[in-house]
């Protein structure tokens, strides 16, 4: 990555010293971050959820001591996320919470108060931020509302205040706009939704840098159709870039879906597959970073978010569950070394 001007990262989680997780308390993950990473990104411990135990309140603690590990190590942060744009993704206090008599004050406060607070925490480490995550219905009804969008009046002005605090607090930094609309068939009116958000954001003067290209692969079984899935994300590339986006990747994984068990044969698929991705997307000189959802398969999200029919264990990363590099591995670099 480094030799074509490009970088290489992963998210973390944090994790109690010795626990076998996915996190800084591993020393067997943290040997493949710093092998492989020059930027990290938490994987939970910038949310809402983690850092907002109450409404009065900021617990840091988690979030930090990844912050430190990066910087010990030499490598950057990405920010990640300062409004995850969905009642089931905040806090349980936020659904309920009582704005008070002056709603739209009380929300406006609440949100740039938070963004100001995270955002002077950990700048300057943190050069890029997933500043909004996932607001827009993938079934194309539009943007989701949340108690907190609500009270200040809308998604729309909940969003752009979100960007405006952060361009304001951290003028130097990239900000995100990031969501999983992907190149598979079926996600036309998501990825509808996204450039239409995108437009309205530049229509508004909203200050977004890049969209934050997620890139949960899901394999579809066959090649067939890997050449209109090329065209389909090249037109909405395009699209992005058009009005003057940057891109990220910011948590690439393949779902291992309709390959056989057999574990060569899977390896085989996944990695196939994520090079055909890989090849189109950082064909973009708008894309720099490159971020993996976790390292290893023995603690990818995947498992539990949706096993396999068969039983078979989940194989959505670079490195297997005793931390060997798979054929996804060759296939990620070979994929950046001929960008
Ligand atoms: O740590 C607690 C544990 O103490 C508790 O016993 C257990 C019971 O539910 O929950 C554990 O926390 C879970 C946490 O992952 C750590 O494993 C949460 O419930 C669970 O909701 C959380 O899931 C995370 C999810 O975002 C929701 O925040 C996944 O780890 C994380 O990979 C996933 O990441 C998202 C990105 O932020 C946005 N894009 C999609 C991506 C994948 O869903």
């Amino acid at each position: 990555a480094r030799t074509r001007g490009l970088r290489f990262g992963s998210a973390t989680a944090w994790s109690a010293p010795g626990a076998d997780r996915g996190g800084i308390g591993n020393p067997r993950y943290t040997a493949l971050l710093e092998r492989d990473c020059g930027i990290l990104v938490a994987e939970n411990e910038m949310k809402w959820q983690r850092l907002r135990p109450t409404p009065a309140t900021f617990d840091f603690e988690r979030a930090d001591a990844i912050v430190a590990l990066a910087k010990a190590k030499g490598m950057a942060m990405r920010g990640h996320t300062l409004l995850w744009h969905q009642t089931k993704w905040m806090p349980r206090w936020e659904a309920t919470h009582d704005f008070g008599p002056r709603p739209a004050t009380a929300g406006a406060a609440m949100l740039t108060q938070h963004i100001q607070t995270v955002i002077a925490r950990y700048a300057p480490q943190v050069a890029s931020w997933d500043v909004v995550n996932e607001a827009v219905n993938p079934n194309g009804s539009g943007l989701y509302e949340t108690a907190l969008s609500r009270a200040i009046g809308g998604a729309e002005p909940t969003l752009d205040l979100a960007f405006r605090t952060a361009r304001a607090a951290a003028p130097g930094a990239q900000l995100v706009y990031n969501d999983y609309m992907s190149w598979e068939p079926g996600n036309d009116a998501h990825r509808a939704g996204v450039l239409k958000l995108l437009e309205g954001f530049r229509k508004r003067g909203t200050p977004v840098d890049a969209l934050g290209l997620q890139s949960h692969l899901v394999t579809q079984g066959t090649a067939g159709g890997i050449a209109g899935q090329q065209a389909e994300w090249r037109r909405f590339l395009d699209a992005v870039t058009g009005m003057g986006y940057k891109l990220v990747v910011t948590e690439f994984d393949v779902r291992d879906n309709r390959l056989p068990a057999d574990p060569a044969i899977r390896d085989r698929g996944v990695a196939d597959y994520a090079r055909a991705y890989l090849d189109v997307t950082l064909s973009y000189r708008q894309l720099r970073d490159v971020l993996a959802w976790g390292l290893s398969d023995r603690y990818s999200w995947i498992e539990g978010f949706e096993p396999r029919g068969d039983k078979a264990r989940r194989r959505p990363t670079l490195y297997d569950r005793d931390f060997r590099p798979k054929p996804l591995y060759g296939a990620v670099a070979a994929a950046l070394t001929a960008a």
